[in-house]
């Protein structure tokens, strides 16, 4: 999901990294390549650049307005090229086209990674972020390992679990008998203990689990500093460590858990161990903060549009339909990123072999060619098209069907449990591009 603007400086910038850890020198230099690249892409930005836009402040606070400038500008005369580099597609039609075309991929075409040099991911991506980053056949074979995790026996395992941490959690916040974080008491502890039950990990490494999802969620955005290239090798440092011993155990005594599976594939030859460890990783990242944000998107959405709040606590059977709204209004996973393999032509889009197209989910979600008024929230909405914020093809969220059953629990119970939820003081938006959601949203009872 990085945007992979700048991907040569970046590259240079983690190999820098790695190799000279804590070198003041390096650290300097490395420093000074990414304030240049930050500068670069904001002086696009200040020049009307609107991809370079949705990179910067304040403009990525809310991209709403650059999103439909550029669906706008791409039915005038075509997808926008920026100075970044891209091309961006932002219409539903484009995006949805683009996402099922089996010529673009994560990786160049050559089946080397997007960030320029070599063919792992050790050294220049921060993060493996496994079937993220890897096309056919290594995706389809990694893919099959991760779906027993979801089949519909797992699932409803963990409706039991959601709709059991979602009401202890409630009754903690309630205890308090006052405002507080709905991020921090819920939107956040929930998935992390669902997570912790996919993988069949002891609660116990809950905090730390949350430390590393938080940190490797970060890297999506490509890396900010030498300090936060540090904080992301201490974490993968760490969930290396921990899913190897996890590994090993489960080997020896396999269970009906994700990580006895992966055990398994790599003991009968179908994957390798640094595969499924960042397969294991993968799964904490891409479920942890993107089910947050579902949370935390959906209340903020309904506290602002009057009548919203009041519709769902007079009917919690409206909790599906309000993470549906969700994940069309305001989108958790903002967007992507793919290259073509060969020359090809989409539609209004044309890419050379090789060269990158912004995939803009949330901008899909909002194109009023399918979504009638679509920058209202509305429970009641009639699904005209269906929103694409899991993605499409390929890639579509594995964890798709467990993100609808967390939000449906976590907003059911929040409107059975607190009908007069409202909020208390102002929330604090995440500043980032690829994810979006509040850090803190105060809320009271
Ligand atoms: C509201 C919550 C979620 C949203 C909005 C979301 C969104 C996405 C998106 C947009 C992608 C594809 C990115 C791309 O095409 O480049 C993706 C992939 C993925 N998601 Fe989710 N996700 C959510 C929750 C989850 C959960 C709970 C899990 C599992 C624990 C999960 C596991 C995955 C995995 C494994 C992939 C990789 C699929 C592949 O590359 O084949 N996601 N997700």
């Amino acid at each position: 999901m990085s945007t992979g603007v700048d991907t040569a400086v970046l590259a240079t910038a983690r190999t820098t990294a790695a190799t000279a850890t804590g070198h003041l020198v390096e650290d300097l230099v490395l420093g000074a390549r990414i304030g240049a690249m930050r500068a670069g892409g904001y002086a696009l930005a200040l020049r009307g650049d609107r991809v370079a836009r949705l990179l910067h402040r304040p403009w990525r606070l809310d991209p709403y307005p650059v999103y439909a400038q550029l669906r706008a500008a791409q039915v005038a005369s075509g997808p926008v090229r920026s100075g970044t580099g891209l091309t961006a597609v932002a219409t539903h039609a484009s995006v949805e086209a683009v996402l099922r075309d089996r010529r673009l991929g994560v990786r160049l075409s050559d089946g080397r990674s997007r960030l320029g040099q070599g063919d792992g991911p050790s050294l220049m991506e921060p993060v493996d972020l496994s079937l993220l980053t890897v096309d056919p056949p290594d995706h389809t074979r990694l893919r099959r390992l991760a779906q027993p995790a979801f089949a519909p026996r797992r699932l409803a395992h963990y409706r039991e679990v959601a709709e059991q941490v979602t009401t202890e959690l409630l009754d903690a916040a309630a205890a308090r008998r006052g405002p507080f974080d709905l991020v921090a008491e819920l939107a956040s502890p929930l998935p992390i203990r669902v997570i912790s039950a996919l993988l069949d990990v002891p609660d116990v490494d809950a905090e730390r689990f949350a430390r590393w999802g938080l940190a490797l969620g970060s890297s999506l955005d490509g890396v900010r500093s030498p300090s936060h290239v540090r904080e992301l090798t201490r974490a993968t440092d760490g969930m290396r460590a921990l899913f190897g011993e996890l590994l090993e155990q489960r080997r020896a005594h396999p269970g009906e858990d994700v990580i006895s599976t992966l055990a398994g594939a790599v003991d009968g030859g179908t994957a390798t161990a640094d595969e499924v460890l960042a397969l294991a990783q993968l799964l904490l990242v891409a479920g942890f903060e993107t089910t947050t944000n579902l949370i935390g998107n959906a209340v903020q959405a309904m506290h602002r549009t009057p009548g919203q709040w009041s519709a769902l606590a007079a009917d919690p059977s409206l909790a599906p339909a309000a993470v549906e709204e969700t994940l069309r209004y305001d989108s958790p996973v903002q967007l992507t990123a793919r290259f073509a393999h060969e020359d090809v032509e989409i539609g209004d889009l044309r890419l050379r072999r090789d060269s990158g197209v912004l995939v803009l989910m949330a901008s899909a979600n909002r194109d009023p060619a399918v979504h009638p008024d679509p920058d209202r929230f509305d429970l009641h909405r009639e699904q005209a098209a269906p929103h694409l914020a899991f993605s499409g093809g390929a890639h579509y969220c594995l964890g798709a069907p467990l993100a609808r059953l967390e939000g449906e629990v976590a907003l059911r119970l929040l409107a059975e449990r607190m009908p007069r939820l409202r909020p208390a003081g102002a929330p604090v938006p995440r500043v980032a591009t690829v994810l979006r959601g509040p850090l803190q949203l105060p809320v009271t009872a």
